[in-house]
């Protein structure tokens, strides 16, 4: 399936990343040098969604390692450490940091060809989940997204996004309900941007509408990314996507995670243990613009939740579709081969 944007990219020793912080209203592009630079960009968001962190930072260690920081050490803990929840950021650092078994001795080229076979392995698992994840879609209903999953989030069409296109050109989906998905509205900037690109026919809607669309407009499923998946199939994924959940069960509509291996945390028994990033209050009051209150108010902003894994009808990963997601469950699919 043909590529719109590309999130990520490595053209002439640098990683150049599309400013996501300025979308849809300016197509920018950041051109990263230094290692500092793709690390900046993570943190504030300029790059997002877990599959593309983890491009991104594979980059990264390759800039690190190219500029000769010492201890290299030292600027892969940073990149590791840029965001906490997603753990396909640490993934890919660790999966690097194994080339190199001597720091006196940094593999340079092998380090670019691992990085670019991470972006290579995620583009072509996106594909595959599409197809799978279309399969299980029942003929010509509407269905609901949450956050950004498309181009913008991976190596390819995306994890849940590249469903929807599926999904649309099978003629298996109808019409698409894009939460805004509050506070930073990955939803109503990226999803409906994307959706355009591909022109799927799609309504946004705030995220506290969600109860109402689902109980009247015959939704045929919910479908949407993570960021971690534990052993026991509880997945992490932005905030709101619990709330998403307990309403689909309410609805009897089915609830389908899609994420690439890379999402799933095996060293992690249940959800409880996923790390939960805890982002600055001013992406919440950021929205009142000039009319602040006058002393500042109390705000908590978590960045993801943790479903419970009973709540997911089936989790779609390139190896397979793991139906009611449990230990026993999960381990079966991921023990399969890689299909790439
Ligand atoms: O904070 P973000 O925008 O990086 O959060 C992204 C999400 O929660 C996505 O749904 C998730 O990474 C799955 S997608 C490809």
């Amino acid at each position: 399936m043909k590529l719109r944007i590309q999130a990520v990219t490595w053209q002439e020793d640098a990683c150049v990343l599309i400013d996501q912080t300025k979308l849809p209203s300016q197509i920018t592009y950041l051109t990263c040098r230094h290692y500092r630079e793709v690390v900046d960009a993570i943190r504030r968001l300029a790059v997002r969604g877990a599959p593309a962190i983890g491009i991104a930072g594979a980059y990264a260690v390759v800039l690190a390692a190219r500029e000769g920081v010492t201890p290299l050490e030292k600027a892969l803990t940073e990149i590791r450490e840029a965001r906490p929840t997603a753990v396909n950021l640490s993934w890919a650092v660790s999966r690097m940091q194994a080339l190199i078994s001597d720091p006196k001795k940094i593999p340079l080229e092998r380090l670019l060809q691992e990085a670019q076979a991470i972006h290579e392995e995620d583009l072509l698992g996106n594909e595959r989940m599409a197809e799978l994840g279309a399969a299980l879609l029942a003929k010509g209903k509407p269905v609901m997204t949450y956050c950004n999953t498309g181009d913008l989030a991976t190596g390819g069409i995306g994890t849940a996004f590249g469903v929807l296109r599926q999904g649309y050109e099978d003629k298996k989906i109808s019409h698409v309900y894009a939460c805004e998905t509050r506070p930073v509205l990955q939803g109503l900037r990226l999803t409906t941007w994307e959706l355009q690109q591909n022109e799927i026919p799609f309504t946004a809607i705030c995220d506290n509408m969600a109860a109402l669309i689902l109980r009247d407009r015959d939704v045929g499923a919910i479908i949407l990314g993570a960021d971690r998946i534990a052993a026991n199939g509880d997945a992490a994924n932005k905030v709101g996507t619990y709330a998403l959940a307990v309403l689909a069960k309410y609805h009897g509509v089915p609830f389908y995670v899609v994420a690439p291996t890379s999402t799933f945390d095996l060293h992690l028994g249940s959800g409880d243990q996923i790390p939960i990033e805890t982002r600055p209050s001013s992406e919440i009051v950021g929205v009142l613009g000039n009319n602040q209150p006058p002393v500042a108010l109390e705000v908590w902003n978590p960045s993801f939740d943790v479903t419970p894994h009973d709540l997911i009808t089936a989790i779609v990963c390139e190896k397979g579709v793991i139906h009611r997601p449990e230990a026993s469950t999960l381990k079966a699919i991921l023990d399969k081969p890689s299909p790439h």
